[in-house]
């Protein structure tokens, strides 16, 4: 498992394996896996949507531990649907409270331990590249020869760093609607700095030639590496109304107040961005100014950035975003266990 060197390093690339990777980052993705993902994804929407069949019986017996490490409502619940709808069962844990860390067990060898219960693992962790230190414990008992059978991994969020099934899920939302991706404007709105899903999101953007118009605070603008990525395909801006005039897809993102530190260059941060958030706010009568073929994304939990007044505006697709996030994950799941939705029913 030596190509996995930590945060924002060389994961190893997909190219067409997906059989034999672990779900780490979008940088992994080429456009043609982002296909392949989204032809699985459409075909597991077909299937979901089957009357009185609701799923494909594609891995029966198979097991999926969703570990998660930091709070959900969505990833972990939406994980254990979308392997309960290939036919496999699945189990979510929430939080480590009641594990045997709490008796000095490692998280290495936590995450072993599940390893030899689970034939896919999905993991939600507090650190950046927390997910990476468990899939290389596995690879490293597999290579060892103490676990008899790859087990892939799935970064279901790894603190301030990606979010890579949430861009999934994204991409598909944003295809369903348009169908394309050449020409579209994206605008990201929020904490570019600590905002996970926005990382993933722009490394996905970057790869499908699409531009991002970034509405950034001075207090957490975009890192540099996301910069680079994206080249001239990045606008920054603190005009979050033109933005919005501008975009055909306009996605906001709460502010991730929970890695706020306590010194005072934290807490000088953390008051420029709640000033800057409370400019930021979206509602009905602001949404007006947006082209009528725009879409509004958020990946939950909001607060008071998207208000409740644009839940009837036909662009708000944050809850069908939400419920796309099952057939994303139905496909990431199938595609890393080696099986095919769309090739199941040809
Ligand atoms: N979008 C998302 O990750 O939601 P949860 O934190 O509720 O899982």
């Amino acid at each position: 498992m030596a190509e996995i060197e930590g945060v924002g390093g060389l994961h190893p690339k997909i190219n067409g394996a997906f059989g034999e990777a672990h779900l780490l980052s979008m940088h992994q993705f080429s456009p043609a896996d982002i296909d392949t993902f989204l032809q699985e994804a459409l075909a597991a929407e077909a299937v979901m949507r089957t009357p009185g069949v609701w799923g494909r019986n594609l891995l029966p017996g198979a097991e999926l531990k969703a570990v998660m490490r930091q709070p959900s409502t969505r990833t972990g619940g939406s994980m254990a649907t979308a392997m309960t709808k290939l036919g496999g069962g699945a189990q979510v844990i929430s939080g480590m409270a009641a594990s045997s860390e709490g008796k000095g067990e490692t998280v290495s060898d936590s995450w072993v331990a599940f390893a030899t219960q689970a034939d896919i693992i999905g993991c939600r962790t507090a650190e950046a590249g927390g997910v990476e230190v468990g899939a290389m414990a596995i690879d490293d008992a597999v290579e060892n020869g103490k676990l008899w059978k790859r087990v892939p991994v799935i970064n279901l969020g790894d603190g301030v760093n990606e979010h890579p099934t949430q861009t999934l899920g994204d991409v598909f939302t944003i295809y369903k609607k348009f169908g394309y991706f050449a020409d579209l404007t994206i605008a990201t709105v929020g904490d570019h700095e600590r905002y996970r899903s926005h990382h993933s999101l722009t490394i996905g953007a970057s790869i499908l030639g699409v531009k991002i118009i970034a509405v950034e605070s001075s207090a957490a603008p975009v890192p540099e590496p996301y910069v680079e990525l994206l080249g001239d395909n990045l606008e920054r801006t603190r005009d979050l109304d033109g933005a919005i005039q501008a975009a055909d897809v306009l996605c906001m993102g709460r502010n991730p107040d929970e890695y706020s530190g306590e010194d005072d260059e934290e807490q000088g941060r953390s008051a420029q961005l709640a000033v800057d958030y409370q400019g930021w706010i979206v509602d009905r009568a602001r949404l007006q100014q947006m082209k009528p073929s725009g879409m509004v994304l958020h990946a939950r939990p909001r607060r008071n950035e998207l208000d409740p007044s644009i839940d009837a505006d036909p662009r708000a697709h944050d809850v069908e975003q939400m419920a796309n996030m099952i057939p994303a994950r139905m496909a990431a799941i199938a595609l890393l266990m080696g099986v095919s939705i769309k090739g199941s029913r040809q």
